[in-house]
């Protein structure tokens, strides 16, 4: 049995998540320890096409069920193809996004059923939870700014209908992870996504740390 664990980032767009999952994916490579960056949607290859319709703004009149499906499908997969394989081989992995996405954005900003996504999240886990999730929180002006001038540089035509969300929509987003984590503290953390870059790396590695010793039973 080897030692593993599961960390989640989330947040809202622009907070910084990325930059965080990927540096802390570096800081535990240095420690002999097999590390799986993936993110959703999009963690395997029928994932990618799952994500590019998701986000092309030619879609935007998927309907909310039929948005919901299509992320809970790229999670089936994902937990199948890549998570649980990883895990059971004594990997670590860190996911950009993960359920908790699911039950922020369908549930508390789009008003999806709870009960369903909740059911959905747990078919599609099949038994999957993560051990620890980062909240990367920020004031939604600060996000999205910092996603603008990302896709300034990054944006295709017709891509990423969720940054031109309204403003209303990224506050319920935030509002939605802050009582995730009231109402699972054991399991998530809230982090400042307002402080620079590599203080916020260290207060993360800071969390990780404890787990690097022995990390969860496989
Ligand atoms: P992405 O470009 O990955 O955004 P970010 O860099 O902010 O993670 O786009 C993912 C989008 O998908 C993002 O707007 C959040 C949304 N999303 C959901 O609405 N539900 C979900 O279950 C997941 C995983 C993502």
């Amino acid at each position: 049995m080897g030692c593993t664990l599961f960390i989640t980032f989330e947040g809202i767009e622009g907070c910084g998540k990325t930059t965080q999952v990927r540096r802390l994916a570096d800081n535990i490579k240095g420690m002999e320890i097999t590390v799986v960056l993936t993110l959703e949607p999009g963690g395997t290859r029928v994932g990618q096409d799952i994500r590019r319709m998701l986000l092309d703004s030619r879609n935007s009149n998927l309907t909310p069920l039929a948005e919901l499906l299509l992320y809970e499908a790229d999670r089936a997969q994902h937990v199948e193809e890549v998570i649980k394989p990883a895990l059971e081989e004594g990997k670590w992995v860190l996911c950009d996004r993960f359920f908790d996405s699911t039950m922020v954005y369908q549930g508390y900003a789009r008003g999806q059923d709870m009960t369903l996504i909740g059911d959905l999240n747990e078919k599609c886990c099949s038994g999957i939870l993560p051990d620890l999730t980062f909240v990367v929180d920020c004031p939604v002006q600060i996000g999205i700014k910092r996603a603008l001038k990302r896709n300034e540089v990054h944006m295709e035509e017709g891509q990423d209908r969720f940054e031109r969300e309204k403003r209303d929509f990224h506050e319920a987003v935030r509002k939605g992870y802050l009582k995730m984590a009231m109402e699972a503290p054991k399991r998530i953390v809230v982090v400042d996504g307002t402080l620079n870059k590599d203080e916020l790396e260290k207060v993360i590695f800071n969390y990780v740390r404890p787990f690097l010793a022995g990390g969860v039973e496989a």
